[in-house]
């Protein structure tokens, strides 16, 4: 374990390439009590000094950094050297990377956690992105079904020292029982009841994904696009809390 800070109940999803956009909404919700995810369509456009800029305007707001790094094990620990001073609460990498990348990347963001006095980001994994299917699986030599690789790679994550996976909420029960209590669960596709459901095909409520074992849920465009971000980040944060199993 990192010895961090508990992760939030929800990160807002600041998805877009317009700094001054996303930092007025992180000025927004800066007292709704939820994290900020920033993802690759924001760092590629405005990098470090983008991400410490809408950091600022959130007031310490736990970070999320979704830049899901994949490549040479060298290369991805440097990567996660090169972010940890922006001090995210999370960042990832993808699973098949293989386990010496995973590795290298805990242990970067150890190093690096150390030399820089902040405490050490969560490094979770992303198994199988749910945009692909069986077909798309086996087209890439992987095998089928997804769940099944969804379950290896989160074993073989929680094996080379990750703090978690990014899944959906279909996959928290499998995951759960393979890899336990503790092994953060971070999930996308939450949609509050009632509200659109945009291209996220499997959705769950904030309540239903926390009660099945979310350990924190990322939530995008029900808030981004409400006419009262604040009032909407509240809703689902007060959701999650009421969903969420009481602290033992
Ligand atoms: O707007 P919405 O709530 O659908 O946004 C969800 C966020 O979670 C987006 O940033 C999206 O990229 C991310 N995400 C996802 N599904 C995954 C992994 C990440 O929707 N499997």
């Amino acid at each position: 374990m990192s010895g961090a800070a508990a992760l939030p109940n929800v990160f807002a999803a600041i998805d877009t390439p317009d700094l001054e956009a996303a930092k007025r909404l992180a000025a927004t919700l800066q007292d709704a009590g939820c994290g900020i995810k920033l993802g690759l369509e924001f760092f590629s456009a405005h990098g470090g000094a983008g991400v410490a800029a809408v950091m600022a305007a959130a007031s310490g707001a736990p970070l999320f950094l979704d830049l899901k790094f994949h490549d040479i094990p060298n290369t991805v620990a440097g990567a996660i050297r090169a972010v940890v001073p922006l001090r995210p609460a999370i960042v990832n990498v993808h699973a098949a990377g293989g386990p010496a990348m995973m590795r290298a990347a805990v242990a970067a963001a150890s190093e690096a956690a150390a030399t820089h006095g902040v405490a050490r980001p969560r490094v979770l994994a992303v198994t199988v992105l749910t945009s692909m299917d069986d077909a798309d699986l086996s087209a890439v030599g992987q095998t089928p079904p997804a769940e099944s690789q969804v379950v290896r790679l989160a074993q073989l994550s929680q094996s080379c020292g990750m703090d978690g996976v990014v899944c959906s909420a279909r996959e928290i029960g499998p995951i759960r029982a393979a890899c336990g209590g503790e092994f953060a669960l971070v999930v996308p596709g939450i949609r509050p009841a009632g509200s659109a459901q945009g291209d996220q095909k499997r959705v769950m409520t904030p309540a239903d994904a926390m009660a099945a074992g979310a350990t924190s849920l990322v939530v995008g465009r029900p808030i981004t696009t409400a006419d009262d971000p604040l009032a909407a980040a509240r809703a689902i944060v007060a959701e999650a809390a009421a969903g969420a199993a009481p602290p033992k």
